[in-house]
């Protein structure tokens, strides 16, 4: 098949690779230049500096000029194609709503390009980001005010994962392609032919609209489902004498009815979907006067969640932040990232920079320098209380509390590194629960708090 995709962030690259490696006959659009110069050299570092996925430069390695083609002149590459996938950033309004400036300006350059072309075989274009309900039909309105014939338009959400991003797509666990009429599904159907009939992947068919829910629903349930476990399993360990988290959660999702991800207690669930989506869901529903309750309270639970371990360390620990030294272990809002977007530690940091700390030492393996962009010093003077480290022991050195806020492997069972560099009285504040071991720092005068437990302090 050829395939376009337009758009080369994180979801358009990565499904332009894995659809290139199938052996289609894929063309990656994008109108920044400087992205398709990355992209085609085949080089790690340029490439990586706009997507960095596991996995992902080999496969643009093995396909470029083979398979996969990069192009920045739709004109050019239209000939022919069987499916355009639009793979366009969605970001959030103030309201809520979705934005879909960037959409709506790709629709129309394509439907400009579509109307003029020779070739009249059908075509799908397929939404892939994640768009509000309704959004299919609203990009046939766009083709069909340009005259394009013969197309038909889809919803084929993307479910990924950053950081697993290629192996979520290689091997998804369900394909959920939303069209209107036969003809349009077997384009999709051969697109996607080594997952229809797969033993273990789900091909879903279905309306375009339901196809759109299906990403809302999935994303505000995950989110539900985090901020359940953050707002009453965390709040029975933190309140109840002698309830153990870890078993109760064990115990709870040992039924097979229940699934454990999300049950991990934490500061909060950050990124770029979560948030956006349940915000988008939320502005669709009031609009068809839904009540929305339930759905911000999820909302309201995360929020509240990031600092909140701030604010227990005051009530319950009695510390005072006032010109303290606090280090921030863990910038971005999960391991294997460098991506800063809603990540609790924005939150974190903007608490205790609020609460009159001397200074705050940051640390993270990947993310200090996409931290950095964030708290730029001339957005807010505050932020110049900064300080960045290449290692979280150097970070801790000369602190007087440290934050856990993201869940790097090198955090786990960290209270050795915490014992060597620094000395009691100390404010351990875990929000991801990774120092399973705080016994220990707990024998040695540590005081330590962590989501989902009361705290723990020397007698
Ligand atoms: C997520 C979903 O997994 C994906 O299907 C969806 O389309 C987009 O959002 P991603 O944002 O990349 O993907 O990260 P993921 O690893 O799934 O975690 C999201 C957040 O939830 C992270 O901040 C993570 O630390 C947090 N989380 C996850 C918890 O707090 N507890 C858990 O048990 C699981």
């Amino acid at each position: 098949m050829k395939i376009i995709t337009v758009g080369t962030g994180y979801v358009g690259l990565v499904h332009a690779a894995v659809c290139s490696e199938y052996g289609h006959e894929v063309h990656a659009y994008d109108i920044d230049r400087e992205k398709i110069d990355a992209f085609s050299s085949g080089l790690s570092e340029p490439i990586e500096k706009f997507v960095n996925e596991p996995g992902l430069v080999n496969i643009i390695r093995e396909t470029l000029g083979k398979s996969l083609h990069f192009s920045d002149d739709l004109e050019a590459i239209i000939e022919g194609t069987d499916a355009i996938f639009m793979c366009l950033p969605t970001p959030s309004n103030i309201d809520g709503s979705t934005n879909l400036t960037f959409y709506d300006a790709a629709a129309e350059s394509i439907a400009e390009v579509l109307a003029k072309r020779k070739d009249k075989r059908r075509l799908v274009l397929v939404n892939k980001s994640t768009v509000p309900i309704g959004t299919a039909r609203h990009l046939e309105g766009i083709m069909k005010s340009h005259g394009v014939e013969n197309f038909g338009v889809a919803s084929n959400p993307e479910f990924l994962a950053e950081g697993t991003a290629v192996a979520d797509a290689r091997r998804p666990d369900r394909v959920v392609v939303g069209c209107d009429c036969e003809e349009d599904f077997t384009i999709l159907r051969r697109v996607y032919s080594q997952f229809v009939h797969h033993v273990r992947i789900k091909y879903i068919q279905t309306t375009p609209e339901t196809a759109e829910a299906i990403k809302y629903v999935a994303n505000t349930m995950l989110l539900t489902y985090i901020s359940f476990w953050n707002g009453v399993g965390a709040k029975i360990g933190e309140n109840m004498p002698n309830v153990n988290i870890d078993d109760l959660r064990l115990g709870v999702t040992s039924d097979d009815r229940i699934s454990t991800w999300g049950s991990f207690v934490s500061n909060g669930a950050g990124g770029s979907c979560f948030g956006k989506d349940i915000s988008s869901l939320i502005y669709q529903l009031r609009r068809v006067n839904v009540s929305t309750k339930m759905l911000e309270a999820s909302f309201e639970v995360n929020e509240h969640q990031k600092v909140y371990l701030i604010d227990r360390a005051i009530t319950e620990a009695d510390f005072k932040f006032n010109n303290k030294t606090v280090a921030v272990l863990g910038l971005a809002f999960k391991k294997h990232t460098n991506d800063m977007r809603d990540a609790s530690s924005i939150k974190v940091i903007e608490s205790l920079l609020g609460k009159g700390v001397a200074a705050i030492h940051a640390y993270d393996p990947l993310a200090n320098e996409t931290a950095a962009d964030v708290f730029d010093p001339s957005k807010n003077a505050l932020f110049e209380k900064i300080k960045y480290f290449d290692s979280a022991k150097e970070a801790i050195t000369g602190s007087q509390a440290l934050f856990v806020s993201s869940d790097c492997e090198e955090f786990r069972g960290f209270s050795r590194t915490i014992e060597d560099t620094v000395s009691p009285p100390y404010l351990v504040m875990d929000g991801r629960r990774m120092i399973p071991d705080y016994n220990e720092l707990v024998s040695k005068s540590f005081t330590y708090l962590a989501v989902g437990s009361m705290v723990m302090r020397p007698d």
